[in-house]
């Protein structure tokens, strides 16, 4: 079994990013710059974006928190994206979700202009990537791709099950292991799916995005497969100084001993994810320039 290392292949592609950067300013131009817009104090997002934000200083980019309290309006929120999407010292940002409920989510993200939307939300990013046209891909699936690419995992012909339709993951990432540079036949699995268990265990490839922690049992895995582990739940546990424990999809111990390949939670996916945002970044730079 080969544990699919995500941390160590983040700072690896981190590194080659911070060399593209170095390149970008010596030429005299300046660095890239992301920003992240965060509305309230979740602590989950506020992590998150702590992390990005981390992410970015590491490998030179600029970067810019903008900050709002839980009770902005949906028009003072609007405001701010137009006033980002017209900065031309920006190349790109996100906004992060969840917002809060009185705020249209998909009206916030069809207002982000496509050419900085570095997140890959907005309609015409995945309209583009249906299509197999360049665009920017949401952050979790272009990582997974990225690790299958980088541990040399064959797709072509393979059987893969994704576990979870979401917009962010399950959903983008089953077309992207169709296309043709990753030729996977692929199958995604929810929760009217009839006999769940038997589907999975016929996976080559099984990818578990559905937000619930250790779903993904031994009997439900192939012997051989790949297994893809996307779950990042938070779970109380006094034990630790923060109070919670981050638990994957994937019942890890019993699963682990008959893959091919697995990812860990944390140290999986997640850095990949991490990584993906920095790449599309990059990526939105250059396209400007
Ligand atoms: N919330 C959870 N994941 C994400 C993400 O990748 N981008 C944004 N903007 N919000 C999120």
């Amino acid at each position: 079994m080969i544990l699919i290392d995500g941390k160590k292949t983040a700072d690896e592609i981190k590194k080659e990013i911070a060399e593209e950067v170095k390149l970008i300013v010596a030429s005299g131009k300046r660095a890239p710059h992301l920003a992240a817009v965060l509305v309230g104090h979740d602590g989950g997002s506020e992590t998150y974006v702590a992390f990005k934000i981390k992410d970015c200083e590491e490998v030179g980019f600029r970067s810019s928190l903008v900050r709002f309290d839980d009770d902005v309006t949906e028009a003072e929120l609007l405001a701010k994206v137009h006033e980002l999407n017209s900065d031309p010292d920006l190349d790109g940002f996100i906004v992060q979700l969840p917002l809060p409920k009185h705020i249209s989510e998909q009206k916030v993200i069809e207002a982000i202009d496509a050419r900085k939307d570095v997140d890959g939300f907005h309609p015409e990013n995945v309209g583009r990537l249906v299509l197999g046209m360049p665009a920017f891909l949401s952050a979790t699936p272009f990582g997974i791709v990225e690790l299958l690419k980088r541990y040399q995992i064959p797709t072509s012909g393979k059987n893969c099950v994704i576990v979870g339709r979401s917009n962010i993951v399950g959903r983008p990432l089953s077309i992207l292991m169709s296309q043709k540079a990753v030729n996977a036949t692929v199958t995604v699995a929810h929760s009217q799916t009839k006999d769940l268990a038997k589907v999975c265990a016929e996976a080559d490839i099984l990818i578990a995005a559905l937000g619930s922690p250790e779903f993904i049992k031994a009997d439900m895995v192939k012997q051989g497969a790949v297994v893809i582990d996307v779950g990042t739940t938070r779970v109380n546990a006094p034990e630790t100084k923060s109070g919670w424990r981050l638990k994957g999809d994937v019942k890890f111990d019993e699963v682990a001993p008959k893959c091919s390949h697995i990812t860990p939670v944390p140290g999986g996916v997640g850095p990949m994810t991490r990584v993906s945002l920095l790449q599309n970044t990059l990526l939105a730079a250059k396209l400007k320039k």
